[in-house]
């Protein structure tokens, strides 16, 4: 099945993707008033299962709740739905995107009274990590962030994360890593930590940066397995002379960047508390699956 063939949620319906429309008002469109997450599918045991999935909707509800834009379902029916979605789908790894908007209201700016949020889910294959990139890291480029201050939402308003993508591929660059005030940030899609002496160190949560869903998986997998985590302010001369520096994404994993604005990041090879970081993510993907596979047959008893 090409991802064009595919089936989307939207609005109450599954329908094929090719004839989902929505309104030209929609808030989604005219202002960027909307939310979304996107949840990762891999095959582990030759089951299917989304990494995760609980904590993605979570941080779905946080965001909301940071537009006010009122939660359409509870986090065991997106789960469900995100199942279904999965289940509809041949692909061995895919991408369930979810976006939820304010609705569509002629256009102003204050929030429509009784308008519907606009509810879509789809999904995509979700092509392998390139074993290039895991074996030898990727270039990255700064810029200062330029964004707004609540990049703790996950909001569909991302001009300026498209900005600094766009950057980084003229650049000849897999990611622009932002700095604001002289402070690392966060990549225009990803999550940014450095490890140093040992230590795995990443800015805290605040409204300069996402959350990362595998933000949080990197700094739970060092924890537990014994490696020292500093979450605090990091300094760019911190970030240039870092002995490691690492992405992550729901759809990067964890990724070493090798170079910073052309210059090697330690010997410009990926490190060894990376090499290390691949193999207990793999095994945490494993664990979680299983929870997964449990979780469903526990529902489906109960239902
Ligand atoms: N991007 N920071 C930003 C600005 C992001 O857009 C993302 C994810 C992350 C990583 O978050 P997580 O680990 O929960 O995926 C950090 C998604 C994948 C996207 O926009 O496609």
């Amino acid at each position: 099945m090409e991802w064009q063939e595919s089936t989307c949620y939207l609005n109450g319906e599954w329908i094929p993707l090719a004839d989902a429309r929505i309104p030209v008002l929609d808030r989604g469109f005219i202002f960027g008033d909307g939310v979304y997450e996107v949840v990762p599918v891999d095959t582990i045991d030759g089951s299917r299962a989304p990494f995760h999935a609980r904590q993605h909707y979570q941080r779905l509800q946080r965001s909301l709740d940071g537009v006010r834009i009122e939660n359409p379902f509870s986090i065991d029916t997106w789960l469900d739905m995100t199942a279904r979605m999965i289940d509809m789908h041949p692909w061995p790894r895919q991408l369930v995107y979810v976006q939820v908007t304010r609705g569509v209201a002629k256009r102003d700016h204050p929030f429509p009274a009784g308008v519907k949020p606009t509810v879509f889910m789809n999904t995509a294959p979700w092509p392998e990590i390139p074993a290039e990139q895991i074996e030898n890291g990727v270039p990255v480029v700064t810029h200062a962030d330029e964004r707004w201050l609540h990049c703790d939402i996950k909001s569909t308003s991302l001009l300026g994360n498209v900005l600094m993508k766009q950057y980084a591929i003229d650049h000849g660059a897999s990611e622009t890593v932002m700095l604001r005030d002289g402070f690392l940030t966060e990549g225009s899609s990803t999550n940014t930590m450095i490890v140093a002496g040992g230590n795995l160190i990443a800015p805290r949560k605040s409204v300069q940066i996402l959350p990362g869903i595998t933000y949080d998986a990197a700094i739970d997998i060092a924890r537990s397995h014994g490696v020292a985590v500093e979450l605090r302010p990091v300094p760019e001369a911190e970030l240039r002379a870092a002995d490691e520096v690492w992405l992550s994404s729901s759809g990067r994993e964890v990724i070493a960047i090798t170079s910073i604005d052309g210059r090697p990041v330690g010997p410009g090879r990926p490190g060894p508390l990376y090499r290390q970081m691949i193999e207990w993510f793999r095994q945490a993907k494993r664990a979680d699956a299983a929870h997964w596979q449990a979780e469903r047959r526990a529902r489906k008893l109960a239902a």
